[in-house]
């Protein structure tokens, strides 16, 4: 067992990773339950480890009730999230109750968001199911919901009280869920950690051929590394929190173009906007070419995409979906580059029409493998 804590004064809270966790989870969650009944939500898709979870629950004494949130981003959605809240009203939710997140980040996110707001605040703990959520949604306490604007526009700063992995739940994952959760994982090589990047290149295969040794590596390193970013900068007002955002002012524009329909899963945007991000920062005279190679390499090695790929807009329009981004202020958008692998930083001085030429330039298709 591994526990990282998230070290936020008296809002830290312990990140447990652990294979087989769901049998035990009674356990961790029934000293924060107080006696009182839990209510967990869940989407229909997780349905074999909410059976697991109130085995566990109820082997602790603890009363559950289950709330099943249909699958899917579609979720993240005003009509969900009042129907989601009014549930928990009739069910009685009290201030000081937790409710469990049983999801990828889509359960995470509303759920944290509907406990963030609930009674003005009501307590939660995660249980994240996607390699995404274990790595990266679950942990910080960002919540929210999207709207017909853009994504996570509507949200708030809600950190849970405990979060429970089991690796052992990747395992009813599909692959391509797998394997886009996985560009978040690499992404914390590329932001600051050049030897965990060379351990991605190493050990990525065996990861998301289901290899628990690396599977459980790389959670525990993923969530440390997120651990110490959110603690050094909850609100993202420093700029450190901000470094987690690589390949997302560019993905981001892809998943817009794409339409959030499942055609580009977001981590499959973030790899090809991590790629982008390292081209781009070669086009600047930044970065070596050589690690933006070996960036799109690896990507391509493991099945993601290094590039534009079928997005045929042109770079005008990719920059325009930019313009858009929450980042964006004052009509700066700050951007994520790269002096190599491992050394990202935030420039603001990036002009978008040279973007867009960069994206112009980009070849159109790229192979994944
Ligand atoms: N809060 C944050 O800091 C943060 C960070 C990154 C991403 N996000 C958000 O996370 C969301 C994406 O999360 P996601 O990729 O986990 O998507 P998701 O929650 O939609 O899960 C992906 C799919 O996998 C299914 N699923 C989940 N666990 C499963 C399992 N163990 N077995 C089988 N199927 C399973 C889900 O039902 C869904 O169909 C986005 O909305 C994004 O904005 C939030
Ligand atoms: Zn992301």
């Amino acid at each position: 067992m591994t526990v990282i804590t998230v070290a936020l004064g008296d809002r830290s809270y312990p990140v447990v990773i652990e294979a087989g966790v769901l049998d035990h989870a009674g356990e961790h969650v029934s000293p924060l339950a107080g006696g009182r009944r839990v209510v967990i939500v869940a989407d229909a898709n997780v349905r074999p480890h909410l059976a697991t979870l109130e085995r566990s629950m109820h082997a602790a004494g603890i009363e559950t009730e289950a709330v099943i949130v249909p699958a899917g981003e579609g979720a993240k959605s005003w009509a969900s999230l009042e129907a989601l809240c009014g549930r928990l009203l009739e069910l009685g939710v009290e201030r000081g109750d937790h409710v469990i997140a049983l999801g990828g980040g889509v359960i995470g996110d509303l759920v944290g968001f509907a406990s963030a707001i609930l009674k003005r605040g009501t307590r939660f703990v995660q249980i994240p199911t996607t390699l995404l959520a274990q790595v990266d949604s679950s942990v910080g306490g960002k919540t929210g919901i999207n709207t017909r604007a853009g994504k996570n526009l509507i949200g708030a700063f809600h950190q849970p009280s405990l979060v429970l992995i089991d690796p052992d739940v990747l395992g009813t994952l599909p692959a391509r869920e797998l394997r886009a959760g996985y560009a978040e994982v690499l992404k914390y090589g590329l932001i600051d950690d050049p030897d965990f990047f060379g351990w991605c290149e190493a050990n990525g295969a065996a990861l998301l051929a289901g290899d628990p040794t690396a599977r459980a590596h790389a959670i525990a390193h993923s969530v440390a590394a997120k651990a110490r970013i959110v603690a050094a900068d909850e609100h993202e007002t420093t700029g450190v929190r901000a470094l987690l955002n690589l390949g997302h002012t560019f993905g981001h524009a892809l998943e817009a173009e794409a339409g959030f329909d499942g055609t580009l899963l977001h981590g499959e945007a973030v790899a090809a906007g991590c790629a982008l991000a390292f081209r781009y920062s070669v086009r600047r005279g930044l970065c070596p070419t050589e690690d933006a190679e070996r960036v799109a390499g690896h990507l391509r090695a493991v099945g993601l995409p290094g590039g534009l790929g079928d997005i045929t807009a042109s770079g005008a329009r990719l920059v325009d979906h930019m313009r858009h981004d929450k980042k964006a202020s004052g009509g700066v958008l700050p951007f994520l580059l790269a002096r190599g692998i491992g050394r990202t930083f935030l420039d603001r001085t990036v002009d978008l029409v040279d973007v867009a030429a960069f994206l112009d330039e980009e070849p159109r298709r790229c192979p994944t493998a």
